[in-house]
């Protein structure tokens, strides 16, 4: 009895495996480690190394294990890289999500908890984004998981695989004893690169568009922790094995940080001065995502436990001091 995470040498994916484990879960990750970091995975977990658009491979874990659910993170997730480069999208996360289907309707495991984005939404029709809202993302990740999502809905349909679609809005933070963290190659996202600043790493942020319609001209955005989100997972797993149907569930905090009040915090937090400088906007990025998480809570009972930017910047901060090269150290 064993639950199998795809992607679970990645950032949100080795932060879940890590609390499946502290719960008590057998837990099987499949990682093809393109960016994934083996040094991430929780030792008690069971590690293969291969691609999930491999048939093969997934038969391989699904004769091998005793298989209950799944807990899929294995995709790319880099915007800006979506739009260079489309078809890799299409072809990593939406083919990857076609050979797992259907190597799970060929083995009979029917539950499973999928990584989706607040991407699906494209520009929000209103704030704070709800999950009936409309669905148009503004950019192939998006589509790419949308399409994700649609899939899951019509396996549901003809083969009975339940499913709950998760949408993060914007994740941080790191396990409180800065053992694990982030670590992307090149990292693109605020926090890790605001906590670079401050380490002496990278000479100062660039603060993307300051003329948006929000208090202070900066992008608005929701944070949730990373061990919160990894613990919605195990809440909608439980759901899942249970019985409970299909559904989706935004997953942030319902209030918004413009970004320069994220470089304010983090200069408290850390103490140090991090120099920062007007940028123009970056393409494609929505002026405000703010995330009504209500249903997660009421539905799930989910009860974030580290629910300020003070909190997850810190934790961020103790993993950037403990691992100022990210895993290489
Ligand atoms: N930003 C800067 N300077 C930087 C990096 C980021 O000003 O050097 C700004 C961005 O322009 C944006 C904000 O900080 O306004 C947050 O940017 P991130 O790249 O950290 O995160 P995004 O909001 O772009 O995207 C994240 C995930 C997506 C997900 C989205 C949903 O990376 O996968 O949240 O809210 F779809």
């Amino acid at each position: 009895m064993a639950i199998l995470v795809p992607g679970g040498a990645g950032y949100i994916g080795s932060h879940t495996v890590d609390r499946l484990i502290e719960k008590g879960y057998d837990v099987v990750v499949a990682d093809n480690l393109a960016t994934g970091h083996l040094a991430s995975v929780n030792k008690n977990a069971k590690f293969y190394e291969g691609d999930i658009r491999d048939a093969d491979f997934l038969d391989k874990i699904f004769n091998n294990e005793k298989i209950d659910g799944i807990i899929h993170f294995a995709a790319n997730s880099i915007v800006p890289e979506s739009m260079e480069n489309p078809l890799k999208y299409f072809d990593n996360n939406t083919g990857g999500m076609i050979t797992l289907l259907e190597a799970m309707q060929r083995h009979n495991v029917n539950n499973i908890i999928f990584s989706s984005t607040a991407a699906t939404y494209g520009e929000p029709e209103s704030i704070p984004v709800k999950e009936t809202d409309s669905q148009v993302p503004t950019n192939p990740y998006g589509e790419s998981k949308l399409m994700m999502e649609k899939m899951m809905k019509w396996a549901d349909v003809a083969y009975g695989i339940k499913y709950t679609a998760l949408r993060y809005f914007n994740v941080g933070g790191a396990k409180m004893d800065g053992s694990i963290g982030e670590d992307h190659g090149p990292e693109t996202h605020l926090i890790p690169i605001i906590l670079q600043v401050a380490q002496g790493t990278r000479d100062k942020l660039q603060i993307f568009g300051t003329d948006y319609p929000t208090k202070d001209g900066t992008n608005v955005r929701d944070y949730v922790h990373v061990v919160d989100l990894a613990d919605a997972h195990i809440l909608a797993l439980d759901r899942l094995m249970k019985g409970g149907e299909s559904e989706a569930f935004n997953l942030g905090s319902s209030t918004g940080f413009s970004n320069r009040e994220m470089l304010e915090t983090a200069r408290k937090v850390t103490g140090k001065e991090i120099p920062a400088e007007d940028a123009p906007r970056r393409a494609g990025d929505p002026s405000t995502l703010v995330a009504d998480s209500t249903k997660a809570r009421e539905v799930l009972g989910w009860k974030p436990q580290h629910d300020n930017v003070e909190d997850i910047i810190a934790s961020a901060w103790t993993w950037t001091q403990k691992h100022p090269h990210g895993y290489e150290d």
